[in-house]
């Protein structure tokens, strides 16, 4: 977890704020911490995130009754991790949002009252249910769950259903679905359901794992959503050797279980030790063989969980977390993004694809172009400029020949450096400090696709390596662009990109 059990028992004594702006914030109306929100340079302008305040996983995404909605883990009252909520965002297009009331907050003296923990959102019937993970202290050693060296915790499977078309206010069941791991099994966690439908009936995934021997997905199904019967393991991982008190930077726990048919396969993501994994191949409706497997983004991006969009695409979502120290981000009155939406494939041999979702076009500005044929390509990419930090760049090259695009402010200060070598390592992308394997056919340019928003900056290459970088230079003038290499350069664009509000509270 996130920080201190102290500091989590001291705010979560707080009372539960009814909307995502804490009165705090909404108080202070012009002045104070709303405008220093809204003027800082690091803030995106185009991601979702709450007005203030930390956010972590995204939960049960889902588009229904013809909007989409995004619920998320969230902290009113402060802006480091505790107290966990969940938020909720709606939106018509997967990149406009409105941010709605607090979803599902903890209830005192219930499942959930010290945490309403990740999960998902079903159709049950016509109706929503929210299936997510309730955390409280542990009525005997036995039952505790959680025990990251910081916390102790008993994690147990709630369920909520909404009765309102907007999936504002939400009923929850009197007691938990699933109130202990399988028995006689002493597990790492036991949280974060992914639910789908299979046959007449249910399944649920849910994330764990075994001390010293890997982490684990656990499989269940029902005829109700209600009745649960545990049948095994989805996928059983293997030790990684790291020891350490906290299962998850072992890799002995996966959190963050999310299950689907994908092509003719299906497609296993779990997060552990700081980064998403995936796992392509066949489900025969007890157990995934793998085939494949890789990472899903190199860089700053957690807790991944998709959905179907409005034309049935798979669409993915994650969480960018900070990277700066915590004293800054709780200074700063705001910590965590949502990733942009990535529509995932698989290709014929289960390499997991993903590209930015189309719709994100829909906030592209007047573009820049130049090709690499011309005479003049050079003087045209140094009369580009970024402005306000939040641009779409396009760059394809040779696949055989190194090439860097940096980013540095009109005043020379260096933002991002983006550099590929196709001979290092079978082919190496880095963004500053970051880097990623990127194998590319010989036959095929390297095609890059980066979104800078403020401290943000999400880089694809060729559909499948990933890099989400956060940047904590807050740049008040443009940026400027330069390639090392132009002659591998076979065209570039540039696109302003609108920010999504008025100001940088994303409201
Ligand atoms: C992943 C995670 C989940 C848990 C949630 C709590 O970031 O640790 O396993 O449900 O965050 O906020």
């Amino acid at each position: 977890m996130k920080m201190s059990r102290r500091t989590f028992l001291m705010q979560s004594g707080m009372a539960a704020a009814a909307t995502m702006l804490p009165a705090s914030v909404r108080a202070s109306n012009s002045t104070g911490l709303r405008v220093r929100l809204a003027h800082d340079l690091l803030r995106p302008q185009y991601h979702l995130m709450p007005a203030a305040n930390w956010m972590n996983d995204p939960n049960g995404p889902i588009f229904h009754k013809g909007r989409y909605h995004m619920f998320f883990q969230y902290n009113p009252n402060a802006s480091v991790w505790g107290n966990m909520h969940w938020a909720h965002s709606s939106s018509p297009d997967m990149i406009h949002w409105k941010h709605e009331p607090v979803a599902i907050a903890p209830t005192p003296n219930g499942w959930d009252r010290d945490g309403v923990f990740s999960g998902c959102i079903v159709l049950d019937g016509a109706i929503p249910a929210a299936i997510y993970t309730g955390v409280l202290p542990p009525d005997t050693p036995a039952n505790a769950t959680l025990k990251d060296g910081q916390h102790t915790w008993r994690e147990v499977q709630c369920l909520a259903h909404s009765h309102d078309a907007h999936l504002r206010t939400w009923q929850k069941l009197a007691d938990p679905i699933l109130a202990r791991p399988p028995a006689g099994l002493a597990v790492t966690g036991f949280r974060d359901p992914c639910v789908w439908r299979e046959g007449n009936g249910w399944r649920m995934a849910v994330g764990s794992g075994f001390a010293g021997k890997g982490g684990a997905v656990f499989l269940y199904s029902s005829p109700d959503l209600r009745q649960w019967t545990y049948l095994n393991p989805l996928v059983e991982g293997r030790s990684t050797g790291q020891t350490g008190t906290n299962p998850v930077d072992t890799g002995d726990m996966w959190e963050c279980p999310d299950f689907f048919p994908l092509g003719d396969r299906h497609v296993l993501l779990i997060s552990t030790m700081g980064k998403v994994l995936w796992k392509s191949g066949h489900y025969d409706g007890k157990h995934l063989t793998a085939e494949r497997e890789g990472v899903v983004d190199h860089g700053a991006y957690y807790a991944e969980r998709s959905m179907l969009d409005r034309d049935g695409n798979r669409v993915l979502w994650g969480w960018i977390p900070e990277r700066r120290p915590e004293a800054e981000h709780r200074a700063a009155g705001w910590a965590g993004v949502m990733s942009l939406p990535r529509v995932l494939s698989l290709d014929s041999d289960g390499q997991l694809e993903m590209v930015p979702a189309p719709v994100i076009e829909k906030l592209r500005g007047a573009p820049a172009r130049v090709r690499g044929a011309e005479a003049d390509a050079k003087e045209k990419l140094d009369a580009m400029r970024i402005h306000d930090l939040a641009a779409e760049l396009y760059v394809e090259c040779a696949p055989d020949r190194p090439f860097t695009v940096d980013l540095k402010s009109e005043t020379g200060a260096p933002f991002a450096e983006i550099a590929y070598h196709p001979a290092a390592n079978g082919g190496e992308l880095r963004v500053n400090n970051t880097h990623a394997t990127v194998s590319t056919p010989k036959d095929e340019a390297l095609h890059l696709q980066a979104f800078v928003d403020a401290s943000v900056l999400e880089i694809f290459v060729n559909r499948t390596t990933t890099i989400t970088e956060r940047i904590y230079t807050a740049v008040p003038e443009a940026l400027c662009i330069s390639m090392s290499s132009a002659s591998s350069l076979r065209s570039f664009a540039l696109w302003p990109i609108k920010p999504i509000s008025r100001d940088r509270l994303t409201t």
